[in-house]
């Protein structure tokens, strides 16, 4: 695996660094990535987004999603981080305790693996799949919903209960996009790694990068055609990262 020596200085070199994560830094993990086209198997391949991951779709038929929802924790409970995850995690770490880089991580994904693999802080731009909260008064949902088939009443107002994931249609939590933004709006260097970049807003934030002065550095098995990326490092993130790191 070549991968040049600009990209090893660019990293080395950046003070500030973004890390926007997307389902490919997952896959190595075993869980499904939504447009893995190459594999044909993502997980909008089989479903209908926009009548399962959308707010219409909860409300014309909420036990149907909420149903959805459930297999999908059930599949993806057991999974583990993978050696991507844990190499973002450890130059996290290693930067907050010799303070000579800023390493904001922010994700895409819901499957919460990179707090699993240690990554503190993380800023979930799609909210968490294993979180509930109700639909009419916001409230978390508490307690395990573990094989609960019925979508669970609010304990707060009688209202739905539902995953805290962000629905297609619905806007961005508010203090997770203020973090993406400022993180991306102040690096140096802009790393994407496993997103296929279509999904706005979170796809927007390389070209914001950019537009400061960063480097922006793309892991993909599949370069995106995102105009904004320097360099192109095809490749898994669980094989490129521990390298890179
Ligand atoms: P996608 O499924 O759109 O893209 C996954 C990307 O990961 C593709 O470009 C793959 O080539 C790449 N990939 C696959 N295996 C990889 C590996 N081992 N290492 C690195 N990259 C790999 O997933 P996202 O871009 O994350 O939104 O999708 C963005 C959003 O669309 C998701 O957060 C979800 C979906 O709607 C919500 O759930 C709100």
């Amino acid at each position: 695996m070549h991968i040049e020596q600009e990209v090893i200085d660019c990293i080395q070199n950046a003070r500030r660094v973004c890390i926007l994560t997307g389902a490919g830094v997952s896959a190595e993990s075993g869980i499904a990535t939504f447009r893995d086209a190459k594999e044909g198997k993502g997980l909008w391949s089989q479903y209908d987004p926009q009548q399962l991951a959308s707010i219409d779709g909860f409300l014309k038929d909420p036990q149907t999603v909420w149903q959805w929802y459930q297999w999908r924790r059930d599949v993806n409970k057991d999974k583990q981080p993978n050696p991507a995850h844990l190499a973002i995690a450890q130059w996290q770490k290693r930067t907050q305790q010799n303070g000579n880089q800023l390493v904001s991580l922010i994700t895409q994904n819901v499957d919460g693996l990179h707090q699993k693999a240690g990554s503190n802080p993380v800023t979930e731009l799609h909210g968490n799949i294993w979180r509930n909260h109700c639909l009419q008064c916001g409230q978390t949902h508490h307690g395990s919903v573990e094989r609960i088939e019925q979508v669970p009443e609010c304990q707060h107002c009688g209202g739905q209960v539902r995953p805290s994931v962000v629905w297609f249609g619905e806007a961005l939590p508010e203090q997770a996009w203020r973090e993406a933004e400022s993180a991306a709006y102040s690096c140096d260097l802009f790393l994407s790694v496993g997103t296929s970049s279509q999904v706005y807003p979170a796809a927007g934030l390389a070209a914001l990068a950019k537009s400061q002065g960063a480097k922006v550095i793309e892991i993909n098995p599949e370069p995106t055609s995102s105009p904004v990326v320097d360099y192109q490092i095809e490749g898994k993130a669980g094989i490129l990262l521990p390298i890179l790191f």
